[in-house]
């Protein structure tokens, strides 16, 4: 961390000052050729012409370094649309950051995954959306796509660049995860993550498409922990279960402005990947301010940093150590106010309703995908 960096920015004189963020996600651009209904990114999206410049977002990652970021996840959108990646990922490695692309794979070929394993890029984290070409290109809306990331991962391995798959699971593919599991073995990766869907941005529209049956997420979790005493010590298997099932919200971002930062296609500095669905906070751009300004200063970043925002129950919890109070746009989209208890916790008002709720959306049979817009 730079200390010429920090210290000329000033803590806020109220509270004990943050730690600097560990990780942080830039989200080159918004533009992807897939059309996933359970895509996370806002409704209204960042236009090509709006995105921050190359020595735009080369200055930002040296910002990040100097503030103490030590991931960079490179992600979109999908990155792969950026004609200046290779650059990109030349720059932020130089600055000593550990960088990690997470893509659906369309729009990178050997060549240019060879180029970017020559500039260091460290890591790639590719989607898949199932396990056979007709299930995920209908669920990625993008004909071919299947067939593009079986290559693309057979070339990232080939390059010597450790491989992640990144699953999204719901009702139409859960069955799919054992079959999933084996394809991560089949394509040499190191680790998968087997992520339920969350209904942020657009998926919110295909709740009822999408939403898992208990019986599925039970299953999953069975199956995950089947696999991992199998392939102990040759595949990590992270999962993020269903958290609309589960007693207790997750830490979402590991704490509001504890961990990590995001920056949008166009510079904006968010605390999370939703924040903008809070109205009423403020969001600063590198264009206008410095990183580490916004990080400790941005009046967003301190809207729920810490447990002075909580209202009981939170306040007195002792579960608060572990989740932080859960996820603050969950707790805008489902009840209507950010600083609500998560709806998802047994001691939300709201959580009865929520299980009635999921338990009708699951079991909503002829739900309609509704595909990304563009
Ligand atoms: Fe977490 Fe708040 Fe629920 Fe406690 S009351 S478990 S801190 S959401
Ligand atoms: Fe914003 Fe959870 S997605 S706090």
């Amino acid at each position: 961390m730079s200390d010429a960096v920090t210290a000329s920015v000033g803590a806020p004189s109220t509270r004990s000052r943050p730690l600097p963020p560990m990780a942080m996600l830039a989200e080159l651009t918004h533009r992807c050729p897939l059309a996933c209904p359970y895509c996370s990114n806002p409704i209204d999206l960042t236009k090509a012409n709006e995105e921050l410049a190359t020595e735009e977002w080369i200055g930002v990652f040296e910002q990040a370094a100097h503030l103490g970021v030590l991931h960079l996840h490179l992600s979109g959108g999908e990155p792969a649309a950026r004609r200046d990646l290779v650059e990109l990922t030349q720059a932020a490695v130089s600055f000593g950051l550990y960088s990690n692309l997470i893509t659906s794979g369309v729009g990178l070929t050997e060549a240019r995954i060879n180029s970017l394993a020559d500039v260091g890029l460290d890591h790639i984290q590719l989607s898949i959306q199932g396990v056979s070409p007709e299930g995920a290109d209908r669920i990625g809306g993008y004909k071919g796509g299947y067939e593009r990331k079986i290559a693309v991962a057979r070339w990232t391995t080939d390059a010597g660049i450790p491989l992640t798959l990144n699953a999204v699971c719901h009702r139409q593919n859960m069955s799919e995860i054992d079959a999933m599991i084996d394809l991560a073995i089949r394509l040499k990766a190191r680790r998968i993550e087997v992520a339920t869907v969350q209904f942020h941005g657009w998926a919110e529209r295909n709740k009822a498409a999408l939403m898992p049956t208990r019986e599925q997420v039970e299953r999953a979790t069975e199956i995950v922990a089947e696999a991992r005493v199998k392939y102990q010590g040759v595949l990590v298997i992270d999962y993020v279960p269903a958290d609309y099932y589960s007693s207790y919200p997750k830490a979402c971002m590991g704490g509001w402005g504890r961990v990590g930062l995001n920056v949008t296609p166009s510079g904006r500095v968010l605390p999370c990947h939703a924040a903008e669905t809070i109205p009423g906070l403020s969001f600063e751009t590198v264009r206008d301010r410095s990183l580490a300004e916004i990080w400790y200063e941005g009046e967003a970043f301190n809207a729920y940093r810490g447990e002075g925002w909580m209202p009981e129950p939170c306040r007195s919890c002792e579960h608060k150590k572990v989740d932080f109070g859960g996820c603050r746009c969950q707790a805008m989209a489902l009840a209507g106010d950010a600083r609500a208890t998560d709806p998802v916790c047994i001691r939300s008002p709201l959580r009865e309703h929520l299980t009635r709720e999921t338990e009708r959306l699951s079991a909503t049979a002829s739900a309609e995908l509704v595909y990304r817009g563009r």
